[in-house]
């Protein structure tokens, strides 16, 4: 009997049933939908990516290179993550040489000098890598260095990884012929059998005395689509089951800077790695680079995602702004050459330096963001900034659509972009934000949202709200044409972070997905093309749901989020329809808002696929308490 009421997974039927029974609080809820009847255009760019240089989001993060400090900085308290190596009794001692480097971005150094090394006991330099270096059995890892010697006497330089534990090399290469002038060198390690850790480094060493120095040295390991210069595989996998559209770059904050030199000069991330001078990051730490204008562009090419590009608009977070007018005039001229360099072709000036770094097809841009959260510059001068880039961008650019960082007076932006950093009450009292906002008005992109509950990383409490807060995007998806989780990643070691509650956490080794996550992954997979007609009623306060449909094939998502501890039944209509008998649960839920996931629990939450059988055109569900889900009917 109470299969055929409430119709879907028996073991959760059974369970949930007797807790309505016991509290006897919870009525059914009637959730009506009408296939036949669209109601809107789903935006096909609704769900993207945005981070940025932080959390060791790129360094010691998604950029795979291994090395810390690969370009060999110091600071009053050394050089750091580099230590000096003497085996037995050989000696030496580091220092940074402010005089002599591989390039104009580079030109300083590591200089190493060997008083007294042999074969046996040789002398060097170690990298201790991000919180260690992952290795695997059986995998080749490619390295690279800038050196010179003060005299060929110092013979081959030994290359090894070595294991923090054991004190044995698990994979060594020599490389020879470093000279008097400065000459990048290659080589490979690969290892054989061992157990897969983080526990290893990298030493640099040689077995004579002499004088090295030692710039830009850099190890891979097998990189997404193999790419030199590339990204961890597990986390572009993490990336690409979220489905994304588009990734906004290179950031929020991270584009602006604390001042106006430590913006994100991209003119600065293009090129060679040795040609990068490497620059401050606001979040504490300086960033490499390596993940520059090009490599944003090429991670986009990996997920198949537009780019929606911010440009600089002259306002830095420590309250420094440029002044429209002339003043403005050069970082307008630097968006217009950064726009030719993403978009020209081979006979422009920037779209030829983008063929010589390597990418000859230009890249399709559709958005570009003026600034960052502009609302914090107290000078109010974005009003004036924004209308500058806006001539000047349209005037060549006509086709682009300018992304607004605040509501303005004076002008109507195409699209605005809107923050919401909130805890999950706020997402279940404002789920309907959208809902009334005026469509004659700008577009909007949801640039920057979080529900920040837990950490590092979102907690199921977090998910529900952020749940919640996704059936209103999807249902308002005519007017929110993007909207992107913010921040995407974090490095979970001790001081890997700067903000709490990032939606995927990682350390050297092995990354994992939180709740919130997980609820972005079922949400973005599943999602129509056009919202449809749709009515709730008798439903409580925590009940939230979205229902899209592909109209192509004929699929039916219905997002129902139960954000209550108590099980909600529901009724669900479909008057005229003809479901397909069976249809596709997919679940996320959890005994109580805290449950989460950590790097060392990786798999407590994740969603469940089951089937549910006796659908028609009127079934009933059970949501279990704290219950995240989508439902896919078919129809005939
Ligand atoms: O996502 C973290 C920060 O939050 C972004 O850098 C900034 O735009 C916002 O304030």
């Amino acid at each position: 009997m109470r299969k055929k009421t409430f119709a879907g997974v028996l073991a959760i039927t059974a369970f949930a049933a007797s807790a309505i029974v016991a509290s006897g609080q919870t009525t059914p809820a009637t959730l009506t939908l009408h296939p036949d009847q669209p109601v809107a255009a789903v935006s096909p760019t609704l769900y993207g990516l945005m981070t940025e240089e932080i959390n060791y989001s790129y360094d010691g993060g998604l950029y795979a290179e291994m090395v810390r400090n690969r370009t060999l900085r110091g600071d009053w308290s050394g050089i750091g993550y580099w230590y000096l190596v003497e085996g037995g009794n050989a000696r030496a001692k580091m220092e940074v040489d402010g005089f002599t480097g591989p390039s104009a971005a580079l030109p300083k150094s590591l200089k190493i000098e060997i008083e007294q090394a042999d074969a046996r006991n040789q002398a060097g330099v170690l990298n201790v890598g991000w919180w260690g270096m992952a290795l695997h059995h059986d995998t080749e890892y490619k390295g690279s260095f800038y050196a010179k010697a003060d005299s060929a006497s110092l013979g081959p330089i030994t290359v090894s990884l070595v294991n923090d534990i054991t004190g044995k090399a698990v994979a060594t290469s020599t490389v020879s012929g470093i000279g008097a002038d400065w000459k990048q060198f290659n080589f490979a390690l690969k290892t054989g059998a061992l157990e897969p850790s983080a526990t290893n480094h990298l030493v640099i060493s040689a077995g004579h005395a002499g004088t090295l120095w030692l710039q830009l040295v850099s190890l891979f390991p097998p990189t997404y689509h193999n790419r030199a210069n590339g990204n961890r595989i597990d986390l572009m996998d993490k990336l690409a089951a979220m489905h994304p559209a588009f990734l906004r770059l290179p950031g929020g904050n991270y584009l602006e800077g604390d001042h106006i030199n430590e913006r994100f000069e991209w003119k600065k991330t293009i090129g060679p790695m040795v040609d990068r001078p490497t620059h401050r990051s606001p979040w504490n730490y300086q960033s490499s680079d390596g993940m520059g204008l090009l490599e944003f562009l090429e991670w986009c090419e990996d997920l198949h995602m537009q780019p929606v590009l911010a440009v600089y608009a002259g306002y830095s977070l420590a309250q420094e702004h440029v002044n429209p007018g002339p003043d403005l005039e050069p970082y307008v001229q630097d968006a217009l050459d950064e726009l030719q360099y993403v978009t020209g072709g081979a006979d422009t000036k920037w779209g030829a330096e983008r063929v010589k770094d390597g990418h000859p097809a230009p890249f399709k841009l559709t958005y570009v963001e003026i600034g960052n959260e502009d609302m914090f510059d107290k000078s109010g001068s974005y009003e004036g900034r924004y209308a500058q880039f806006y001539k000047a961008i349209k005037a060549k650019y006509p086709q682009l659509q300018l992304i607004s960082t605040m509501p303005l007076k004076n002008m109507k932006p195409d699209v605005q972009d809107d923050h919401y950093y909130v805890r999950a009450t706020q997402n279940f009292a404002d789920a309907s934000h959208y809902d009334k906002v005026d469509r004659n008005g700008p577009k909007i992109f949801v640039g920057e949202w979080a529900t920040r509950e837990g950490s590092p990383t979102p907690n199921m409490g977090a998910a529900l709200g952020d749940a919640a807060w996704m059936t209103g995007l999807e249902r308002n998806s005519d007017l929110i044409v993007m909207a992107s989780y913010a921040p995407l990643l974090v490095n979970v070691n001790p001081g890997g972070m700067q903000w709490e509650t990032d939606l995927i956490g990682y350390n050297a080794m092995k990354s994992y997905g939180s709740p919130a996550y997980y609820a972005q992954v079922m949400f973005a997979s599943y999602l129509g093309d056009h919202t449809v007609a749709s009515k709730l009623e008798n439903a409580g306060p925590k009940l939230f749901y979205s229902a899209t449909i592909n109209t192509a094939k004929k699929q039916l998502y219905l997002k129902l989020v139960n954000a209550s501890s108590d099980p909600q039944p529901i009724q669900i209509a479909l008057p005229g329809a003809q479901p397909k008998a069976m249809a596709k649960l997919i679940r996320l839920s959890a005994p109580d808002t805290q449950t989460t996931n950590s790097i060392d629990d990786p798999n407590r939450l994740v969603p469940v696929e089951s089937p549910v059988h006796d659908v028609s055109s009127s079934f009933s569900l059970i949501l279990p308490g704290y219950s995240i889900q989508v439902l896919q009917i078919d129809l005939q």
